[in-house]
């Protein structure tokens, strides 16, 4: 398994270019099931989730085409409405084939995607929402099995925030017969982008970024045309590393309107942020101050603090002046991280779901783990700034959501070098 071997530091300085995001692309890839005429998507980022649910949707009978960041799918061919178990263990974000098919073919056998090292992440909304429009959905041997005539409009109620089971649910009314309401709907700017594609090829949605959506189902749906928007996280992540770092750096293609909460504990945590926005641009700035302080966050479903960017501030809390509380309300196991930056010398106790975060002057490098994927954002944060060399193993996580880490770290003069194992 490949490594990332990093020289502490660095002040990061200079502009890089923030790809599209993971979890818009994600949803709006599986979006093609709902048309049999072609989607073509643009900006959509260079990552192993994306492959792997370009290979998913491939042996559903989808065409693919791909040229640079231009994605073009024809699922005019659409032949078997299933996602293995195989493939569906490597990326959860694939349960969000179910909603399409059970609408576009009446019937999906999808394995369930069982936990994951962030918690047990259970789908069990998305089966109740389907059974709510009509369907027979059973859970057998690992799989969800839904089958339908053609699912009914109704009005849902999710128990909690769910961002993939909005999104499933959105794009199952799309074709619904009927009006379809979705209560405690997710907000998530995600979830926007998924229902602008979704309106692009024809769908009738109405609320997409509060929290009740309504869809009137149509027919069917036609191609279309869709630009992903820009990465939220990518760009946090990038923030924090300027940050974290003492930097000054520019991230074009990408805008703070996404970022609110993470743009304010930013400059709590004494960094200067300014944006530029025009029709055609649209870029961020962040300047470091010398020592950072300590800001608490508490994560819970957008506006709020994203829990995708938990992680990444637990580190910059590591080295900030004074201590910091962090509280993560949405998934039960998202601390793995704070046992590596431990090794790393930083001075963190857990309490449940609470971790209390005491600044230290430096972090030593040494070897650490990676486990998910925003926990190992959280780890190359540290190791641009821990004395020394820093290696993380299993950086696979960082390849599943980080479009060419190590290139855009050395565009802006971090020392960090890819070993392949
Ligand atoms: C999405 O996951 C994101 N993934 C996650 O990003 C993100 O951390 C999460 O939303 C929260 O913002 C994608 O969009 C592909 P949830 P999702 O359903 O939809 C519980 C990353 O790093 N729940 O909003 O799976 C669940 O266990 C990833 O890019 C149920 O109990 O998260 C969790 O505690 C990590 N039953 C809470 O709700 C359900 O049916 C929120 O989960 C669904 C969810």
């Amino acid at each position: 398994m490949d490594k990332l071997v990093i020289q502490g530091g660095q002040p990061l300085k200079g502009e890089v270019r923030i790809s599209g995001a993971k979890n818009a692309a994600l949803p709006i890839l599986c979006s093609a099931l709902l048309t049999s005429e072609p989607l073509t998507l643009t900006n959509v980022p260079d990552l192993n989730d994306i492959q792997t649910m370009l290979r998913l949707l491939e042996q559903m009978g989808v065409k693919v085409a791909q040229s640079g960041d231009t994605v073009t799918l024809d699922a005019s061919g659409l032949n078997n409405p299933t996602a293995p178990y195989e493939m569906v263990k490597t990326m959860r974000a694939a349960v969000l084939v179910l909603g399409p098919l059970v609408a576009r073919c009446g019937e999906a056998h999808v394995s369930l995607p069982g936990g994951c090292a962030i918690g047990a992440r259970p789908v069990d909304q998305h089966i109740k929402g389907l059974q709510s429009m009509g369907a027979e959905v059973k859970v057998e041997h690992g799989y969800v099995n839904a089958k339908v005539g053609r699912l009914k409009g109704a009005r849902l109620f999710t128990d909690m925030v769910t961002v993939t089971g909005t999104e499933n649910l959105m794009m199952a009314a799309c074709l619904a017969d009927g009006e379809t309401v979705i209560e405690n709907a997710a907000r998530e700017p995600e979830v926007v982008d998924l229902a602008q594609c979704l309106s692009a090829m024809g769908a009738r949605i109405s609320g997409a970024g509060t929290d009740v959506i309504r869809i009137q189902g149509v027919e069917r749906l036609h191609g279309a045309t869709h630009r992903i928007m820009p990465d939220r996280i990518e760009t946090g992540t990038y923030l924090c590393a300027a940050a974290i770092t003492g930097g000054e750096i520019r991230l074009t293609g990408t805008s703070m309107g996404y970022l609110d909460s993470v743009v304010d504990k930013l400059m709590d945590a004494g960094c200067e942020i300014s944006g530029e926005k025009s029709p055609q641009f649209e870029a961020i700035t962040l300047r470091a101050p010398k020592k950072l302080t300590a800001v608490s966050i508490r994560t819970a479903p957008y506006p709020a603090f994203p829990t995708d960017m938990q992680a990444q501030f637990m580190t910059i809390n590591t080295v900030a002046e004074g201590t910091a509380v962090i509280r993560e309300t949405i998934f039960e196991n998202r601390f793995m991280h704070a046992v590596e930056l431990q090794r790393l010398g930083a001075d963190i106790q857990i309490d449940g779901n609470t971790a209390f975060v005491r600044g230290v002057a430096q972090l030593e490098g040494a070897t650490v783990m990676a486990t998910d994927l925003r926990a190992s954002a959280g780890l190359v944060l540290a190791g641009l700034v821990a004395e020394g060399e820093t290696t993380i193993e299993r950086i696979y996580h960082l390849d599943r959501g980080y479009e060419h880490l190590e290139q855009k770290l050395s565009q802006l003069g971090a020392i960090v070098r890819r070993v392949r194992a």
